[in-house]
């Protein structure tokens, strides 16, 4: 008998709360609300209504106040929807509350990322590191969850990654934390010795960083052909990829792409993705990508720049490069008035605008690379012994060759070459 395995399209109410007594970053706006329609639509689900409410002050127990869940039921109920996703955050208690309440499964925004990180993570290590979040998220849940789990029978917010069912006992997710925790040390072991033999190329390196959609994996590909999934849906790339561009001149330079940001980003997803983040912090320079045709750019520049601080990764050399300039122009057309503003971002060393679709602009992010490489090198002159000629293959791939000159006594050589590979050239 053939088996049906098509999972049915979860159908869920939206519902945001804009509180007086909420900072900024907790409140739910339309906004908000629209960019949390296109994460239930990444993870597969419909959006089949939208309830916002306004209050002084958070409800303790049902959050948005009771009138207001009850008109939440009535909605679940006209539309046949079968979960409930808050925007704002929710406490274990208020989130089992309303699910009892509503009589539908209850997420918030934090659940509802977690599920697409579980889906889309590809390493061993974005796999780990989904899981291990997702069980702590789960661990001080469980009550709640599990009613709603053997009512739901999969889908949003109960998918774990590699299609395991996620365990519902206390004592086996504490379990299993532990030995999540240990076999992610392992990979972060691996991976710091692959770091360190990177680090002896002399090879600058550059972390693309964005807000989710931002064209990351675009530019990636299109400077190195990498082959990276890009597609229309948030955090398409959950893993890092690191690429070798070469530029003009022939030097090199390594191209890491990270994992999208994306405001109200929970706090245990940021801790879950430090160590992949990681890359960016041990990256020379950060290559901040922005869409600069979306009408949230400066709210998504202002996530994109907290997240980095709250990952400690300062003092880089930051390019902000401005993507998406054929539909910014296109948008621009579109306004009779031409109000639209030329992207500017005097926060950053650098900007540059691209796009990263069509191909126009990649040269002018080019001669900025060129330019930082540049000003972190330093003029080496030094004559050679016929012993040592092949230094000077080393410096022609990791530096700038300007002079050599084949004498009686060696091989005068001026050049350009990175500090750290400088003081090895000049001790021997
Ligand atoms: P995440 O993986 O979600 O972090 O996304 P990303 O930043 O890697 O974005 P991605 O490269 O997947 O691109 C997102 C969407 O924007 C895709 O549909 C791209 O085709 C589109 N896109 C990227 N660059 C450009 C551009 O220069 N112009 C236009 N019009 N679309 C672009």
């Amino acid at each position: 008998m053939e088996q049906h395995i098509q999972e049915t399209r979860n159908r869920a109410v939206l519902v945001g709360l804009d509180a007086f007594s909420l900072s900024r970053e907790e409140n739910a706006t339309e906004a908000s609300m629209e960019e949390l329609s296109d994460l239930l639509e990444t993870a597969g689900g419909e959006t089949v209504g939208m309830v916002m409410q306004s209050k002084d002050s958070p409800d303790p127990r049902t959050f948005i106040g009771e009138g207001k869940v009850a008109e939440v039921k009535q909605l679940v109920e006209a539309m046949g929807a079968d979960m409930v996703i808050f925007d704002n955050a929710l406490s274990p208690s208020q989130q089992r509350a309303l699910s009892e309440d509503i009589g539908v499964s209850v997420l918030d925004r934090s659940a509802l990322i977690l599920d697409i990180f579980a889906q889309r993570a590809r390493t061993r290590e974005g796999r780990l590191q989904v899981e291990l979040a997702q069980l702590k998220y789960r661990a001080v849940r469980l009550v709640g969850m599990r009613n709603s789990l053997s009512r739901l029978g999969g889908g949003i917010g109960t998918r774990g990654p590699g299609e395991k069912k996620l365990e519902t006992d206390r004592r086996l997710i504490h379990q299993r934390i532990g030995q999540l925790k240990e076999e992610l040390a392992d990979v972060k072991r691996h991976r710091e010795v692959t770091r360190q033999q990177r680090e002896k190329n002399f090879a600058l390196s550059a972390a693309i960083v964005g807000y989710t959609n931002a064209g990351k994996s675009t530019l990636l590909n299109r400077l190195t052909g990498a082959g990276i999934l890009a597609e229309d849906k948030l955090f398409a790339t959950l893993d890092p990829t690191t690429r070798s561009y070469t530029l003009e001149d022939g030097q090199q330079i390594l191209l890491t792409d990270t994992v999208g940001f994306i405001r109200k980003l929970p706090h245990h997803l940021i801790e879950a993705f430090k160590s992949t983040l990681e890359e960016a912090r041990y990256s020379d320079i950060v290559l901040h990508v922005v869409d600069c045709s979306n009408p949230q750019m400066d709210m998504q520049m202002h996530v994109v720049k907290e997240t980095l601080e709250e990952l400690e990764i300062v003092d880089k050399t930051i390019v902000t490069v401005f993507n998406k300039v054929d539909r910014f122009r296109e948008l621009e057309a579109g306004q009779n008035s031409g109000v639209m503003q030329i992207p500017r971002d005097f926060s950053s060393d650098y900007q540059v605008r691209i796009s990263a679709r069509t191909g126009e602009g990649p040269e002018e992010l080019q001669k900025v690379l060129q330019a930082i490489i540049r000003s972190r090198r330093i003029l080496l002159e030094k004559v050679f012994p016929y012993s040592q000629a092949g230094r000077i293959q080393t410096i022609r791939k990791y530096g700038q060759l300007l002079e050599e000159e084949y004498q009686e006594d060696g091989i005068a050589v001026k050049a350009y070459v990175p500090a750290e590979l400088f003081g090895k050239l000049y001790s021997d």
